[in-house]
């Protein structure tokens, strides 16, 4: 019994011994946790140089876009074959992949060949293995989509384009390869084979395949990770963080190549005596100087290094070293692995020295053991190292405090080393404490991956049709907006004519107001402004002369959905409770002041405080007002409420407000357009061509009610199925057509009813309509201007989808984007095609080559959308290329320019009386 202690106690003494000793000798390789965060640090900047357009060509690592932008999303099917080489095995598989989301794949491996002839050898043979599968699969008369699994860097500039082999690594070179086109190399060889029909849709790098392969099962994989023959690792980057790919929406997969990080000295400090002696005598001096402190190729060779140094210093094996020890190549990574076997790995330690012709004694057999554990240790310290460097990236990216994450892995030194794995769990696990990482391994290697990308490529394809063809008749070309002016133009004409103008869409409708301000206006007056997003009153204050000046104060009311579409009694009472509260708020209730109406709605007027209303539009429906004089119904609200009384002097349309507010600014200013919650213009006209008011002197203010374009069917012809659908749906189906292609209450609504289409057709949202998706009006203008910025990232754009209800992922979001940019786009062309008209009409009739003239422009669309306004000017430039127009935004709102109206007003009136 003692005796066995006593023999456990020597043997324990003599393993310390032994590891102190082997510790000592290797303390270079052993790396603290400091050293490894500085690695970390120090791949983190690296990976920021390779993703700079500037950095990039001194950059080592040189984090090359793949092309692959989405991960399987489950819906991908099909039957695919892929090629897989670059490992240590060739493989080719056929993958299919079937509709319920499951896959299931028949793989064939095939061991490689090592090589070192001409590049046309090495892809003949990758052709004639393919073909010798498809013959054994009986697959021969099939044609079908090829992915690529090409494990080598390439340039690549689409997923199916140019990729080219930027350099060889690991044990391959073939001559002649390097920088060629991988992907027709292997076309070219296909096709020398007339009895097989393949194409090769797809390249990718083992560590994408692996990531796609892993992220079939589990969505959340966006980090694919190869430790085997060579080292390298691909994640999901930020499109606005590659400078090198065009765009800025969702994310693109990048693969590191990670391999080459040092080879510019970056990591000098770190390398040993043993790592410059390995590179000098590898395929590839000077490159892949990470990769060879890591991947298997290399560790079985660092060790016979190591064990050869020690021995000739008299270190091991008394100083002896056998021919064996002597000859490159000798020790592999699976005798590394298997000396480092928990239990029989001393005994294979001594078999494996054995056979080496080396006689290792016990203490011989534990350095050896150690000097395998240090270098395996070492490799997968750096590796944790920069792992933990990608997934802080990707925390930093989604700006995230905590990360929940999947890494996808394959490579057989992580599958078959005894403790690898392990140990790089642990220590990214303790590098980056706030991040909750999954490793996943793919079983079924990463030519499997390839298909996937394949299958993808072939969904998007599919995709982008299916949209493409959703968002085409939303495109106008230049001769259809130019068509559509003409139309405008011909409709305008027809609602000025005294024969044509009961039945005509655009209304026309003569204001009274004949001038603009002059500046001699004054007096203190109350507005009110109804029909836009805000009920306001006002208190206005306009003084005259020299210091001439408006002075406003207001208050913003709500109008309840039940009063805009109760009884009319109801809403005029409303509007005099507001009125009240307002008088009541400025203290001024007893003062019996002029007013003016701004009142966002066609009247047909037979003078300045007379207005009928012609029909509601936009969100109003309240009963018994149509045909009423709006005045006297406020009149009467105020009767009926018998609290104050009030001098209506003026209703307004906005559109004559906002000229009026512009105006008073700019006297050129002789156009007002709205484009918010609806859309309308006014412009001053001559008199002599306003057939249904008489006389021919000066000029007339003319609101068009231009929203009703259309209402004939003469524009049906750009309408399409969602335009009909938002029709059906509203308040006043058929009625204000032109309006409903055009303004901020509807564009919502068009792209509400394509995103039902496009889930419909299985594009977004996974197909499935949420209720959200069903409530009309959730895109309110806000919401579709906050989508269209190009300020925000994609995940913003997500979290406001979120905001919605609507749960979508970075695809889906581009697609609503899109979608957005695509309803946008066509309003503000088509509002531009509108105005194009009203400015040619007005040269013409000046008679003038050039005209220079103002337009007075106002609403929510307009002033929120981050592109409206440009494409409108655009449009009417390129439409009446003879017209200087210059657009004034009006700042403070159409109850200004009311105020200035009704000055006017009750100036005349008071000079009628005297
Ligand atoms: C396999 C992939 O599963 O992993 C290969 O299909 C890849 O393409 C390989 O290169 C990495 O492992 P190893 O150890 O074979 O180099
Ligand atoms: C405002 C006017 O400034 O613009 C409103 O005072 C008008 O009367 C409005 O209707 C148009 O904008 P929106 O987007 O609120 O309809
Ligand atoms: C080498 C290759 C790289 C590959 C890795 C793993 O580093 O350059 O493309 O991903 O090996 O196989
Ligand atoms: C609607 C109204 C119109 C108004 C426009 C803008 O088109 O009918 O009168 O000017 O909206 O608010």
């Amino acid at each position: 019994m003692f005796a066995v202690h006593l023999l456990a106690f020597h043997f324990t003494k003599l393993k310390e011994d032994q590891i102190k000793k082997v510790d000592r000798y290797l303390y270079h390789m052993r790396l603290s946790d400091d050293v490894l965060l500085d690695v970390m640090a120090r791949f983190q900047a690296e990976m920021v140089k390779g993703l700079g357009k500037d950095t990039n060509p001194t950059a080592t690592v040189k984090m090359l876009p793949t092309f692959v932008r989405s991960l399987p999303d489950g819906s991908e099917k099909g039957d695919f074959l892929a090629v897989d080489l670059g490992g240590s095995q060739f493989r080719a598989h056929q993958v299919k992949v079937s509709d319920d989301g499951k896959q299931s794949s028949q793989l064939e491996s095939r061991a490689c060949r090592f090589f070192c002839g001409r590049g046309g050898g090495l892809f003949d043979y990758v052709a004639d293995c393919l073909l010798d599968f498809m013959e054994t699969k009986n697959l021969k008369h099939k044609k079908l989509p090829l992915g690529f699994t090409f494990s080598f860097p390439c340039k690549q500039t689409k997923l199916e384009e140019v990729r080219f082999l930027l350099a060889w690594t690991k044990h391959f070179k073939v001559r002649g390869a390097q920088d060629t086109d991988v992907v027709s190399s292997l076309r070219k060889a296909l096709q020398k084979h007339k009895d097989i029909d393949l194409d090769v849709l797809a390249l990718v790098n083992d560590t994408v395949g692996t990531m796609m392969t892993c992220g079939y099962d589990d969505q959340r994989c966006e980090v694919g990770l190869i430790i085997g023959t060579g080292t390298n690792a691909c994640y999901m980057e930020e499109m606005r963080h590659i400078d090198l790919v065009e765009g800025d929406e969702g994310r693109m997969c990048i693969n590191t190549e990670w391999g080459a990080f040092g080879d510019d000295g970056a990591l000098d400090d770190l390398r040993t005596e043993f790592d410059r002696e390995l590179d000098l005598g590898s395929l590839n001096p000077g490159k892949q100087l990470f990769e060879k402190m890591i991947s298997s190729l290399y560790l079985g060779e660092l060790v016979r290094l190591i064990l050869l140094k020690m021995t000739k210093e008299g270190l091991l094996f008394n100083g002896k070293a056998s021919t064996a020890l002597l000859t490159k190549g000798k020790i592999e990574m699976k005798h590394v692995s298997a000396m480092e076997k928990y239990k029989e790995g001393l005994s294979n330690t001594k078999e494996i020295l054995t056979e080496l012709n080396l006689f290792p004694s016990e203490e011989d057999c534990i350095a050896v053991q150690h000097v395998c554990t240090i270098v395996s240790f070492r490799s997968a310290n750096l590796c944790a190292a920069a792992l933990a460097a990608i997934l802080t990236r990707l925390r930093e990216n989604k700006k995230l405090l905590r990360m929940r994450t999947t890494v996808g892995i394959d490579g057989g030194l992580y599958k078959t080393h005894p403790q690898y794995a392990k140990r790089l769990h642990k220590v990214v696990r303790r590098l980056v404490p706030n991040c909750d990482v999954r490793f996943l391994l793919s079983v079924s290697g990463s030519g499997k991956g390839a298909a996937m990308v394949t299958a993808v490529a072939y969904r998007l394809a599919a995709q982008r049709k299916q949209i493409d063809a959703a968002l085409a008749p939303f495109l106008l070309s230049l001769e259809t907006l130019r068509e559509v002016k003409n139309k405008m133009r011909t409709e305008l004409e027809y609602g000025l004519k005294r024969e044509t103008q009961a039945s005509a869409t655009v209304k026309m409708l003569p204001t009274y107001v004949c001038g603009t301000p002059d500046g001699t206006e004054k007096g203190k007056f109350l507005a009110l402004d109804l029909g836009g997003t805000n009920f306001r009153v006002l208190l206005v204050k306009i003084r005259s002369g020299r210091r001439r000046s408006v002075q406003m104060y207001n208050k913003i009311f709500a109008i309840p959905l039940e009063i805009m579409q109760g009884t009319g009694e109801e809403l005029f009472d409303h509007i005099v409770q507001c009125i009240a509260d307002f008088l009541e708020y400025m203290g001024i209730k007893g003062a019996r002041l002029p007013l003016g109406f701004t009142f966002s709605f066609p009247c047909r007027q037979a003078s300045i405080d007379k207005g009928t209303l012609v029909g509601w539009t936009k969100g109003f429906k309240a009963t018994d007002c149509e045909g009423e004089d709006v005045v006297d119904m406020l009149r009467e609200a105020i009767r009926r409420r018998n609290e104050f009384d009030l001098d209506i002097v003026a209703v307004v349309n906005d559109t004559v407000g906002t000229m009026m507010t512009c105006g008073y600014e700019d006297p050129n200013c002789e156009i007002g357009l709205i484009a918010g919650t609806g859309s309308n213009v006014c412009y001053m006209e001559d008199m002599k061509n306003i057939e249904i008011v008489e006389g021919n002197e000066g000029k007339m203010c003319i609101n068009t009610e231009w929203g009703g374009f259309g209402d004939n069917g003469c524009i049906d012809n750009i309408r399409t199925k969602y335009d009909k659908e938002v029709d059906e749906g509203s308040l006043n189906p058929g009625k204000q057509r032109y309006e409903k292609m055009t303004s901020g209450m509807y564009l919502g609504e068009i792209v509400r009813q394509i995103l039902i289409d496009l889930t419909k057709q299985g594009l977004l949202f996974r197909g499935q309509i949420s209720e959200s998706l069903r409530k009309r009006g959730i895109f309110e203008t806000k919401f579709l201007s906050q989508i269209e910025s190009d300020r925000l990232a994609l995940l913003q754009v997500r979290r406001i989808l979120q905001q919605l209800g609507l749960d979508s992922t970075c695809e889906d979001s581009i697609i609503v984007k899109e979608v957005c940019g695509a309803v946008s786009r066509r309003a503000a062309q088509l509002c531009g095609a509108g105005l194009a008209a009203i400015v040619e009409k007005k040269r013409e009739d000046r008679g003038v080559d050039h005209l220079q003239i103002t337009v007075g422009v106002d609403g929510t669309l307009y002033k929120l959308h981050p592109h409206f306004s440009r494409v409108l000017r655009e449009t009417v430039k390129e439409l009446a290329p003879q017209c200087d127009v210059t657009f004034m935004l009006s700042e403070d709102g159409s109850g200004k320019g009311a105020a200035l109206i009704t000055a006017v007003a009750k100036r005349l009136h008071n000079v009628g009386q005297k």
